[in-house]
C-alpha cells in the first residue's frame, strides 16, 4: 500500500515547496491537501495529489483527513491551535500506529525581540538543538510560535509511543520558492515595504543584530529526511522530546544585510542613497505593528542564532545551496516586480 501524506499549507511559500517537493521525489505516495483557495492548475499540475477544500478552522475535516494519514506535514501557519489539536485528535484515532507528524515552527522560539538588551547588538548567545534540547523546548510564554510549540511537547509527553512528532525549526528563508501559490519568503518583501517609506535601508543601534539563514532549498533536505524517515518507520530520525530540528546554515547581521540591499537598489535605480541609515529603536520597533505588534523589533532589530547540530548528527546535513549574498538580488527584484 502506498504511504497516505495529509499536507497543509501546499499554497504557502515553505509549504507549497514541500509539496512540490514530495510529489516530485515520491510520485508514489498517496498524497492529500487542504486549501482554502484552489490554484486554478493545481490539477493540472498536482493530477495524482487530492484535494481537501476547508481552511485550519475546518477542524472536523482536518481530524478525518489526519485519521486516514501515516504522516501529517503541516506548513503553517505556525501560529494556529486548532488545526493541530484537530490533527493530533485525527492521528490519535488510527489503530495502526505509531503515526507520524511533522511541524513547522520557526527560530523566532529563541529570538530576543522582547528585551531590549541586545536590539540592534550582537547577541553572543548561540542556541544548539542538541545541547540546549531542554531550554528551547521550555521557552516563555508569549516567544513567537509558544502556544503551538508547547502544545505539541505536551502530545509528546502524553502519546509519544503512537504518536511521533518532529518539529522543524528553520530560521529566516530566502531562495525561491517552488509552489504552486506564494514563491517569495517573509524578510525581503517587509524589508523593501519599509524601505520605501524610509527612503533607504536602515538598521537599528549599532546594527550588528544578526540572524541565522537557510535557503529554501536545503531546508527541504531536512523536510524530506524527515518525510522518508516517517514513512519507513521512524528509523533513522530523532522523535518526540528529541525530534526537534533547526536547520541554518549561515549568519548575516542587519547592518550587512543592508548595505548589500543598498548597492542592489542604487544599482537598479530605486533609491538614490544607498548608505544604511540609522534609526531609533523604537522606530523600527513600530515598523510592522499592523501584522503583528512588535514585528519590527523582531525582524529588524533582534537576534536569533541558531546551529542545526541535530540535522547533522542525524542525517548528516551539509547545506550546499548558494548563499544569502549570492541570491539576495533576485529576491529584493522579485519583490520590485
Ligand atoms: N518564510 C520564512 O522565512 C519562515 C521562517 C521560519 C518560520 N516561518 C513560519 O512558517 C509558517 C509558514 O511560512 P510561509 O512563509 O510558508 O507562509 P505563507 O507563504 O503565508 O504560507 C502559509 C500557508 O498556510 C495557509 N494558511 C494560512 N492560514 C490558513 C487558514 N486559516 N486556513 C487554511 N490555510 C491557511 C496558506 O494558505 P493561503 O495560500 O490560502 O493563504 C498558505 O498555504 C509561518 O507561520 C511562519 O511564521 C516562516
Amino acid at each position: 500500500m502506498a504511504p497516505k501524506l495529509f499536507v497543509t499549507g501546499g499554497t504557502g511559500y515553505i509549504g507549497g515547496t514541500v509539496l512540490d517537493t514530495i510529489v516530485k521525489s515520491h510520485p508514489e505516495y498517496d498524497i492529500t491537501v487542504l486549501l482554502r483557495t484552489i490554484p486554478a492548475d493545481f490539477s493540472k499540475r498536482y493530477p495524482d495529489v487530492h484535494i481537501i477544500n476547508g481552511d485550519y478552522d475546518s477542524t472536523d475535516i482536518i481530524t478525518e483527513a489526519a485519521s486516514k494519514a501515516d504522516v501529517v506535514v503541516y506548513n503553517g501557519n505556525s501560529d494556529h491551535l486548532p488545526p493541530l489539536q484537530a490533527i493530533v485528535a485525527g492521528l490519535l484515532k488510527r489503530s495502526n500506529t505509531p503515526s507520524f507528524l511533522i511541524h513547522l515552527s520557526g527560530t523566532g522560539i529563541v529570538a530576543d525581540w522582547r528585551t531590549p538588551t541586545y536590539l540592534g547588538k550582537l547577541n553572543p548567545k548561540i542556541w544548539n538543538d542538541v545541547d540546549d534540547i531542554d531550554a528551547i523546548t521550555s521557552r516563555p510564554e508569549g516567544e513567537l510560535h509558544q502556544h503551538t510549540d508547547t502544545y505539541l511537547h505536551e502530545v509528546v509527553a502524553k502519546h509519544g509511543d503512537k504518536l511521533k512528532v518532529a518539529i522543524i525549526c528553520p530560521p529566516d528563508i530566502y531562495g525561491p520558492g517552488r509552489g504552486p501559490g506564494r514563491t517569495q519568503s517573509v524578510y525581503f518583501p517587509v524589508f523593501w515595504k519599509e524601505i520605501q517609506k524610509v527612503g533607504q535601508p536602515f538598521y537599528a543601534g549599532e546594527g550588528t543584530n544578526t540572524r541565522s539563514w537557510v535557503h529554501i532549498e536545503d531546508l527541504m533536505t531536512v523536510y524530506m529526511k524527515l518525510i522518508e524517515a516517517a514513512v519507513a518507520g521512524g528509523k533513522g530520525a530523532d522523535w518526540g522530546r528529541e525530534g526537534y530540528y533547526f536547520t541554518a546554515s549561515q549568519e548575516a547581521s542587519q547592518i550587512d544585510i543592508a548595505r548589500e540591499t543598498g548597492k542592489i537598489l542604487k544599482a537598479k535605480g530605486r533609491i538614490e542613497n544607498a548608505e544604511p541609515k540609522q534609526l531609533p529603536l523604537d522606530t523600527v520597533g513600530s515598523m510592522l505593528s499592523d501584522l503583528y505588534p512588535g514585528l519590527g523589533a523582531y525582524m529588524f532589530a533582534a537576534n536569533s542564532r541558531t546551529q542545526a547540530h541535530r540535522a547533522k548528527n542525524v542525517f548528516g546535513y551539509e547545506p550546499k545551496e548558494a548563499t544569502l549574498w549570492d541570491t539576495m538580488e533576485a529576491d529584493l527584484l522579485a519583490c520590485l516586480e
